[in-house]
């Protein structure tokens, strides 16, 4: 018999894998579970030599671990979280502690927490970030729980997650499902960044660009400003060549976009906070009509516009407009993704340190990037921070930018290229800087039909007014 494990996991697919094996290398002995025995045995028997300790049953699992047990569930998101957590519960023990890795929806973690919690056990949400080289090299994790639990679980998550100048990317997020919150907002913030780099793509290939020659734009960008994760793979993605054909593979990839739904339920979160999140709507919904591919094969036959050719231009001087462009768009995108969790963490008290997951965020997840450091350090001298737009830093950033930013976007549209993401943030932009909006006529027009009444600018704030329109017939 072996000695009991330091650390559980439920669920042998590529990023339950590969967490296990981050975990074991780091000195731990890990206990591994699938439904299918099968997978169990294949994949132990894949690792020999290492402190793997592979049971073929839930009641097996759970007595191989050292108490309180320590257990990580990655499965897929939804009821199969729940139909584990009750086959477990009866086999567990008061304050083992069960984390869910996967990409939950907050509300279902805090309601996991409840159940769990009820029953003496502690429960974990942690958001997991970095796909599966990031799960086997080191991940950001976002653990949402009781202060007490991440006591317990700091040492292994710091020793799994990935490190940028020696700290560790993980910290406790807050109480019950602030982890799964904040994970959701990345992902959220992830699809801005990928719309946003797409559409750069969109501009160059217009502009005649090679994928080649587009390449070299992201790996030159991804020594500068712009430095990530996602700027990195996009230029590696685009000097990519078709095995079979030799040509580049991301011109043979139907234009057709995936989503798992961490994006709309962002949106749904904003909307029922009246926060303004427009770079992550828009990109959400670029994927949505990039799904309808019938639909716009069908439309594009019959909807006029201009070609999208750009000639004409000086392609050095393009380049940098979109590098403004998109460094612009992506600030205005975090700052909408900062807005929502702030607005988010005040509402349920969450004590979100803005700052701290920022500086969590910049190594092991997919919207890892240099910038981030400026977010860390804005929320670090100004903590009450109202805005990331209005940080000092970002205000210089987006003052530099916004021309060229405009330069581009009027440039797309005069071209008929769909740029919905930089001119979503575009418009958010000049609607912040906007002492007054047109929305005095908007008040005119609710008072007119239903009476809601109005302030004035004249009078003193508090003072409601209703104006006698004229009746109008028909
Ligand atoms: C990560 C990713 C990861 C995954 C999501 C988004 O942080 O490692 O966000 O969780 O990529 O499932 O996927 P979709 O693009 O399919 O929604």
């Amino acid at each position: 018999m072996t000695r009991a494990s330091d650390f559980g996991l439920i669920g042998l697919a590529v990023m339950g894998q590969n967490l296990v094996l981050n975990v074991e290398s780091r000195g731990f002995q890990v206990s591994v579970y699938n439904r299918t025995p099968a997978v169990t045995d294949e994949f132990v028997a894949a690792h020999p030599g290492k402190r793997l300790v592979g049971t073929p049953t839930l009641e097996a699992f759970v007595q191989s671990l050292a108490r309180p047990r320590k257990l990580m569930i990655m499965v897929k998101a939804g009821a199969a979280v729940d139909a584990v957590i009750e086959q477990l519960i009866p086999l567990l023990e008061p304050d083992d502690i069960v984390i869910d890795g996967g990409n939950s929806l907050y509300t279902d973690t805090e309601r996991r927490d409840a159940w769990l919690t009820a029953q003496g056990l502690r429960f974990i949400g942690a958001g997991v970030s970095g796909g599966e080289e990031g799960a086997r090299k080191g991940p950001a994790i976002m653990p949402g729980g009781p202060a007490s639990t991440w006591g317990l679980m700091r040492p292994i998550f710091e020793a799994i997650a990935a490190k940028v100048d020696g700290e560790p990317c993980v910290m406790h997020i807050g109480p019950g499902g602030a982890g799964h919150y904040v994970k959701m907002i990345h992902n959220g913030i992830e699809y801005g960044d990928m719309q946003l780099i797409c559409e750069a793509y969109a501009i160059f290939k217009a502009a005649g660009l090679s994928t080649d020659e587009m390449a070299a734009v992201f790996n030159r960008w991804n020594e500068g400003e712009l430095q990530s994760y996602l700027i990195q793979i996009t230029g590696k993605a685009l000097e990519q060549r078709d095995t079979e054909t030799g040509q580049p593979i991301v011109e043979l990839i139907l234009d057709q976009a995936g989503q798992k739904g961490t994006g709309q339920w962002t949106l749904l979160n904003a909307a029922e906070n009246a926060v303004v999140i427009s770079t992550i709507n828009a990109a959400v919904e670029a994927r949505v009509l990039s799904s309808q591919k019938a639909l716009r094969v069908r439309a594009s036959t019959q909807l006029q516009g201009p070609s999208p050719n750009i000639s004409g231009v000086d392609r050095a001087t393009l380049v940098n407009q979109v590098h403004e462009a998109l460094y612009a768009s992506k600030v205005v995108s975090y700052a909408q993704g900062l807005d929502l969790m702030r607005t988010m963490g005040e509402k349920k008290a969450w004590g979100l340190d803005l700052g701290g997951i920022a500086a969590i965020w910049r190594g092991g997840c997919i919207i890892r990037a240099r910038f981030l450091n400026r977010i860390t350090e804005a929320y670090r001298a100004d903590p009450g921070l109202q805005h990331l737009m209005l940080a000092p830093f970002f205000v210089e950033v987006l003052n530099r930018a916004q021309q060229p930013w405009r330069e581009v976007v009027a440039l797309a549209v005069r071209h008929g290229i769909a740029v919905p993401a930089f001119g979503a943030s575009l418009g958010y932009f000049d609607s912040l800087r906007s002492a007054r909006l047109p929305a005095n006529l908007l008040q005119a027009q609710r008072d007119f039909f239903g009476a809601h009444t109005y302030e004035r600018v004249d009078k003193p704030a508090g003072q409601w007014f209703h104006t006698a329109w004229p009746e109008v017939i028909g």
